[in-house]
């Protein structure tokens, strides 16, 4: 496991992922009923952006950064916008919040949220950053070097019904689509009706096309929807050239708001004139 998410924080993939992410709870929110949520894949949460690692590649200047200079964001937009201009005084853009640390912020007390993270320093990070964040908040559950495909199937169906799983794999693996594709299908078949998320680089649009495919044709799937975005012409398909998420049993509200966040998010991130996004609904009961 080489992967560390610290070189890459708040570049466009997490700018897109976790915009999304706001917007998908911010909608479980809408009812009372409590929810839950399942990050597989969860980091380390809270990201250091004039650190060594994410100094070393500067990602985020092409990310967060342009966004918090852009004027005028969309309401969809402002509650993942305000949760880090919080964390950064002055307008001078350092902390960067991962995923579990958003998650943590939308809870309400009837929510719980649980945290997979392999890598064990940053299982021990993760740990250590929601008990200094989040402090007795009992409805945070990490679960230190576990493996977030092997819980997805060992923690459903869950008590709370209502919920969200999120699988943010490296895929820095030459199986790692497969593994989606398989975990995919044994929550789904334990518990249909909850949301997954996937999020997924974009290298060769073929290989897109198959992972669409094999998640649509998974048998407890009835409703499965996609997301693109290119932050350049794919010319090289070595290069990751974009991301997507991809949504099964999406949060109604969600996909109302997705043309809104991805028309206002896609020209910013943009690095060439080949920038474009799309949605498509890969199966619809
Ligand atoms: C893309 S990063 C996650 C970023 C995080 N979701 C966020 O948005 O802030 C992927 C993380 O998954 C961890 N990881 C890799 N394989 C894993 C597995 N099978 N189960 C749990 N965590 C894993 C890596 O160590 C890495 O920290």
């Amino acid at each position: 496991m080489n992967y560390r998410h610290s070189y890459h924080a708040g570049n466009f993939a997490d700018v897109m992922k976790h915009a999304l992410q706001w917007a998908c709870l911010a909608y479980l929110q809408e009812k009372d009923k409590p929810f839950w949520l399942l990050d597989t894949h969860a980091g380390i949460g809270m990201y250091d952006l004039l650190g060594e690692q994410a100094s070393k590649t500067g990602e985020w200047q092409s990310g967060i950064a342009r966004l918090l200079a852009a004027p005028e964001a969309p309401q969809e937009l402002q509650g993942y916008l305000q949760a880090v201009r919080h964390l950064n005084a002055d307008d001078a853009l350092r902390w960067y919040p991962g995923s579990p640390y958003l998650a943590a912020l939308q809870l309400r007390a009837q929510d719980q949220l649980t945290l997979c993270e392999l890598h064990p320093e940053d299982a021990r990070a993760l740990a250590q950053n929601v008990s200094r964040d989040f402090p007795s908040r009992g409805q945070v559950k990490v679960e230190l070097g576990r493996n977030g495909y092997a819980a997805l199937k060992a923690l459903t169906p869950p008590p709370i019904k209502r919920g969200m799983v999120l699988i943010d794999p490296p895929f820095e693996q030459r199986d790692e689509f497969s593994q989606v594709v398989q975990a995919l299908g044994a929550g789904t078949k334990r518990w249909a009706t909850g949301s997954y998320v996937i999020w997924y680089p974009i290298k060769d649009p073929l290989i897109i096309g198959d992972f669409h495919q094999q998640v649509a044709d998974l048998p407890h799937v009835s409703k499965a929807y996609a997301v693109d975005l290119l932050v350049r012409g794919p010319q090289d398909a070595t290069r990751m050239n974009g991301c997507g998420m991809l949504f099964v049993n999406p949060p109604y509200g969600v996909v109302q708001q997705v043309a809104t966040i991805m028309n206002f998010i896609t020209p910013l991130l943009a690095q060439d004139r080949g920038a474009e996004w799309q949605e498509r609904w890969l199966k619809s009961a």
